[in-house]
């Protein structure tokens, strides 16, 4: 257990932020620390895999490396499922599952792959201790996952179990929540947060179409030095290694407040608000639970007329109304059921004007009017949007001065940086007398 590598995933374009997280945490580097495509290996300990468990915003699960070699069909991964020593890490009256992913694999059938890597778990266990352990693909004691490359195969055990993402306070989800991995990485891609140095920017946040919540309660968390997985349990917890009195011991070490945190919130500066009510609720509920509540600031509104939260300029952080699921209200909304922006409106738009045409041209109204409201009112900001539609700039009628390229799940995004100046006065004309 000393002496183990991880293999940390994280969205495709968050693999340095995840890596500056891990060396802030752990102070690893070099070989011990390598940035991989969608994700970072690790060479730490038990305890080590415990607290990237317990402290990463940015990862989707901490996973240990068990076995990785070359292979030509299943038979060499049933070889190699069975070469592991998974009875040092469960025990045959446990349930398990696997999850196996691909790349340019040559197999015919994924799911025969799978079969066969569980036979190979499932048969070492058998000629062992004569019991098989079962199947549970809904709610397994253990998680394996496996992952094809064209050639080589790598099997993993899953010390985190439920996706990290859940931080265990989310209750009302309202209707296209971010995953809080996701708004940990805006806040670092933002620079607000510095993940390396387990650092702040002293400056106001705002997300004005805040939804449920997540990037306000995320950024309050992180300021108030909470753990990110303080309120979740593991799947570590089931692993034949773990032991609960050191682990709570370590909890009771790890939480203890920060910087920020250990005097209590002298001023608050972490802002949200959202034109739909029920929204606020939500948000103002899930900051309850996520121990955030004295520290943010939820309020109803429309953002197109909500006026700065603060007198100090500072960032606003927000993934705008987009696609089907939601809908603008509030000013530009009214009188129309919804409005549509980016590739998925533009699919569905008739070429002869019909009602998606409509719902496109509501969204650029919008976007124009948020952009003039912010060059009225938000002169010193910098706002930071991430969205799938990649002409947001165009819409906006602002130039940005970033992208950064992010993946929601399976949809490409960017997050785009706008420097926010006052709206230029017009030029007094030269006379012509
Ligand atoms: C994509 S969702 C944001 C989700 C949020 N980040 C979360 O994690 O729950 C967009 C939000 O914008 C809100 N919204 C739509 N039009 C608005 C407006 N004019 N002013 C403020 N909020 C608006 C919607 O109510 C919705 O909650």
């Amino acid at each position: 257990m000393n002496n183990l590598t991880l293999f940390l995933p994280c969205a495709a374009g968050v693999e340095g932020f995840l890596a500056d997280e891990v060396h802030g945490l752990t102070g690893l580097a070099g070989d011990d620390l390598l940035t991989v495509r969608a994700g970072v290996r690790v060479h730490t300990d038990w305890a080590g895999a415990l607290r990237l468990n317990l402290h990463s915003r940015l990862a989707q699960r901490v996973l240990i490396e068990l076995a990785h070699g070359p292979y030509r069909d299943e038979s060499d991964l049933y070889a190699l499922a069975s070469s592991v020593a998974w009875e040092e890490w469960f025990t045959p009256r446990q349930s398990f599952r696997i999850e196996l992913t691909a790349q340019h694999s040559p197999l015919k059938s994924l799911n025969f792959a799978t079969l066969r890597i569980k036979d190979g778990v499932a048969d070492r266990f058998r000629q062992g201790s004569g019991v098989r352990p079962s199947i549970d693909t809904h709610a397994p004691d253990v998680r394996l996952h496996a992952h094809l490359t064209p050639d080589t195969a790598t099997l993993y055990i899953d010390t985190s179990g439920e996706p990290l993402f859940k931080r265990g306070w989310r209750q009302d989800k309202g209707d296209a929540p971010l995953k809080e991995t996701l708004a940990a990485a805006m806040l670092a891609a933002s620079g607000w947060w510095q993940p390396a140095t387990r650092t702040v920017q002293d400056v106001p946040l705002y997300d004005p179409c805040c939804g449920s919540g997540t990037i306000v309660i995320e950024a309050a968390q992180i300021k108030l030095g909470l753990l990110a997985g303080g309120q979740r349990r593991f799947g570590f917890e089931n692993l034949r290694p773990f032991d609960r009195t050191t682990w709570n011991a370590m909890k009771a070490e790890e939480a203890r407040p920060q910087a920020q945190g250990e005097g209590g919130v002298q001023s608050i500066d972490v802002f949200g608000s959202d034109v739909a009510h029920r929204m606020v609720d939500f948000a103002q509920r899930n900051a309850e639970r996520a121990g955030v509540a004295h520290a943010v600031q939820l309020r109803g509104g429309d953002a197109l007329q909500r006026m700065p939260p603060s007198a100090q300029p500072g960032i606003i952080l927000m993934n705008p109304p987009y696609g089907e699921r939601i809908a603008a209200a509030g000013v530009a909304g009214q009188g129309r059921e919804a409005f549509q922006s980016g590739t998925l409106a533009r699919a569905r738009a008739g070429e002869d004007g019909t009602q998606a045409g409509a719902d496109i041209d509501a969204g650029d109204d919008f976007f124009r009017q948020l952009s003039a409201h912010w060059k009225s009112h938000y002169a010193g900001w910098t706002a930071w949007l991430l969205t799938p539609d990649l002409k947001l700039p165009g819409r906006l009628r602002l130039k940005e001065s970033r992208r950064v390229p992010m993946w929601n799940g399976p949809i490409e995004c960017r997050l785009f940086r706008f420097d926010l100046t006052a709206r230029s006065q017009p030029q007094p004309q030269p006379s012509s007398r």
